[in-house]
């Protein structure tokens, strides 16, 4: 009896999956819409008699079952990175040139081009052919656990389809944009209207808010679709580059973009822009550009990833959208670190699908540079996700009322004196006890590009500092549940969310901590390489002189004089001591020294190398834990000695540093430790 009904419930899902198919995706129906209802229906009756049969692809799946009262936030097993911009022509020669410097190459590179949808970049995992997470991006490394609600968008498939012999993999994770047709999203609009709710800025506002619905049963109605582009590891899967992983994805049952393009060079790849260029307006979706990304999976491991971005691939951005409104007025903001910017308040005007109501005006060389009056009527700017910009003043319409833009001389919040140190660019307050330096510097701690500690935001800090209970960092581990309750807004359990929140923080690495701190100059990327010099060590950074400092591989003197002006004021000092009091525990963000083979080596390098660029050298150098030095000092372990070597190697040999060929540098990476010890090679 239960096998008969396994199989009729088998039968019912196959017969809905084909009929979802031909009316979903091929638009082409051969049933009656009462029909397929019927289906479903009985499929539905069927699996609430015998809950035990339900299968997790089957159709019924996709529909959500009871709303969830929050989010979960999964970890992404390799972050999910985000792109560099090429906003022309040229920069996109520029970023093949700077492929072929990093590849030490001059041959041309092959591409694949696909449209860049604007949407939600979203992750899938399967696990045995059969979808088990689906996740945003969140901020890279741990995003929201939005399964239910992805399983509602059809064009996901919930298990892997095994056709033309291939092998489904353990284990998959996909990458995709989830996003909503523009029709979709009109029809959408519509019936919020209808229903008085606030309408969508654009699609892509539409879309993530469909997809961070708590209950899915809503997000079943929205029109979403799926197009996959990536996967988080090549290693998953049997492709050597990113046209056969499409292929493959294709095969799996994903649906891919069909107007991504293989490019055999960067002509073509420029011509394939254009063409999108040309039909964006006719299809049925947004887009903001075009990705390109390096075809060759092996060239793209070469080449790798920076903190944020692959080296291997680029968003080609669509020239931005214009628009014209007038400047009402100019509001000074003062940031964490004293720096005064010109904020523009503009009439607000719709710029390619956002309203702009505010545009940074950077600093006042900037307001100079442009010529900018209030009252003047301004063209306004925006490109994809870049932020909006003034271009220029409307000058022909000017009618004398237009007032000059004068920078204060004094601090519009604390009314110290301001100063415009020589040389630079920025206006600054240069009190650090300035209470918006201070509110500034604390809503950056708990920030996502700080301790990204959440239910802190902006708002929460702003909160908290005015109404005095937040002064300084330490006072944010010292909160308590009964803090938070009292302040508007709050209720019981988003104090203990909030409160688990900063007591996890506590837990954390050096390059979190240090971006965090916000020292000038000390961005996501000096953070890693201070943490990835000194191994996590916070004493040994303290410690460090400037010269020191100087010797760390893309630390410049700016940096390294702001560094160590840092830690030498004794307040920086008391509160990293109030912090470890709290007990802080302070790791390196770098893996595991086991598998870092050059743990305790620093290299250096002088002259030009052959089979390799420098840059990939160091990457490869890097990634086996060990260090690069940009001058000589007794700590350089090895000195690698390329073509025309520099005064480097006389200085090197005089402090008989062991010095190494490039042969020996590409033995020593193979893996072939037999390189000699201390000796001066014959050809020095
Ligand atoms: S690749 C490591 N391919 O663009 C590569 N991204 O800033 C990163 N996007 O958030 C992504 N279409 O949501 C890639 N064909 C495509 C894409 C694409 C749209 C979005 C994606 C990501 C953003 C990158």
């Amino acid at each position: 009896m239960a096998e008969d009904t396994k199989k009729k419930i088998q039968k019912l899902c196959e017969q809905i999956n084909f009929h979802a198919q031909r009316y979903y995706e091929l638009d082409d129906p051969l049933i009656a819409d009462p029909e397929y209802d019927l289906l479903f229906q009985e499929l539905l009756r069927l699996e609430e008699l015998h809950p035990k049969l339900v299968t997790p692809d089957s159709p019924t799946q996709r529909v959500g079952g009871k709303p969830l009262a929050e989010f979960h936030t999964v970890g992404h097993t390799h972050p999910m990175l985000s792109l560099e911009n090429a906003f022309n022509e040229t920069e996109l020669h520029d970023f093949e040139e700077r492929l072929q410097r990093f590849l030490k190459t001059e041959h041309s590179l092959s591409y694949m081009a696909e449209p860049k949808l604007d949407g939600l970049a979203v992750e899938l995992v399967y696990e045995k052919g059969l979808l088990s997470i689906g996740s945003t991006r969140g901020d890279g490394r741990t995003g929201e656990e939005i399964t239910r609600n992805l399983k509602t968008i059809r064009s996901i498939p919930l298990r892997l389809s095994a056709t033309e012999n291939i092998q489904i993999p353990e284990l998959l994770e996909v990458r995709g944009e989830a996003y909503l047709s523009l029709q979709g999203f009109t029809a959408l609009n519509e019936q919020r209207l209808a229903a008085g709710d606030t309408i969508f800025a654009n699609p892509r506002n539409a879309a993530a808010g469909s997809l961070r619905q708590l209950d899915s049963k809503i997000t079943a109605r929205r029109p979403l679709d799926f197009f996959a582009y990536g996967i988080s590891d090549t290693g998953q899967i049997p492709c050597s580059s990113q046209e056969e992983l499409l292929d493959y994805l294709d095969k799996l049952g994903f649906s891919i973009n069909p107007l991504t393009k293989f490019c055999g060079d960067i002509s073509m790849v420029i011509e394939h822009f254009s063409h999108l260029q040309n039909i964006r307006q006719t299809l049925p979706y947004d887009i903001d550009g075009m990705v390109v990304k390096v075809n060759s999976f092996e060239l793209q491991n070469r080449l790798g990833s920076k903190a944020r971005s692959p080296r291997w691939a680029i968003a080609a951005k669509f020239a931005a959208t214009q628009a014209t409104t007038i400047l009402r007025d100019v509001e000074f903001q003062v940031g964490r670190t004293g720096a005064i910017t010109p904020v523009a308040i503009l009439d607000p005007v719709n710029v390619g699908g956002v309203v702009v109501s505010r545009a940074t005006l950077h600093n006042s060389g900037e307001v100079n540079r442009k010529g900018l009056m209030i009252g003047d009527q301004v063209l306004i700017q925006r490109a994809g996700d870049v932020i909006p910009e003034i271009v220029k003043p409307v000058v022909e319409q000017r009618d004398g009322s237009e007032k000059d833009i004068r920078m204060p001389g004094s601090c519009p919040v604390c009314q110290h004196r301001l100063i415009l140190p020589e040389n630079e660019a920025i206006t600054r307050c240069p009190n650090s006890h300035c209470q918006a330096q201070r509110m500034r510097l604390l809503i950056h701690f708990t920030s996502k590009a700080g301790m990204d500690i959440e239910g802190l935001g902006k708002k929460a800090m702003e909160l908290l500092f005015n109404e005095k209970i937040v002064q300084d960092i330490p006072d944010i581990y010292g909160l308590k549940v009964s803090d938070l309750v009292l302040l508007e807004g709050w209720a019981e359990k988003s104090a203990r969310n909030a409160i688990a929140a900063i007591e996890n923080s506590r837990e954390t690495t050096l390059a979190r901590l240090l971006s965090a701190l916000g020292i000038r100059y000390v961005g996501e990327e000096g953070a890693g390489l201070l943490d990835e010099h000194y191994g996590g060590s916070l004493e040994n950074l303290i410690g460090a002189s400037e010269e020191e400092l100087l010797e760390i591989e893309g630390i410049g003197p700016q940096t390294a004089k702001s560094i160590n002006n840092y830690f030498q004021d004794p307040d920086v000092i008391t509160m990293l001591k109030q912090l470890m009091d709290f007990g802080f525990t302070i790791t390196s963000s770098i893996k595991n020294p086991k598998e870092s083979p050059f743990a305790g080596f620093v290299f250096l390098f002088t002259g030009s190398l052959d089979a390799m660029s420098r840059d990939e050298a160091k990457v490869r150098v890097k990634e086996r834990g060990g260090k690069v030095a940009s001058q000589i000092s007794r700590k350089v372990t090895h000195v690698v000695v390329g073509d025309k070597p520099g005064s480097k190697l006389k200085k090197a040999r005089e402090l008989g540093l062991k010095i190494l060929t490039e042969k020996d540098l590409a033995e020593l990476l193979a893996g072939n430790d037999d390189t000699p010890n201390n000796t001066q090679l014959s050809m020095f």
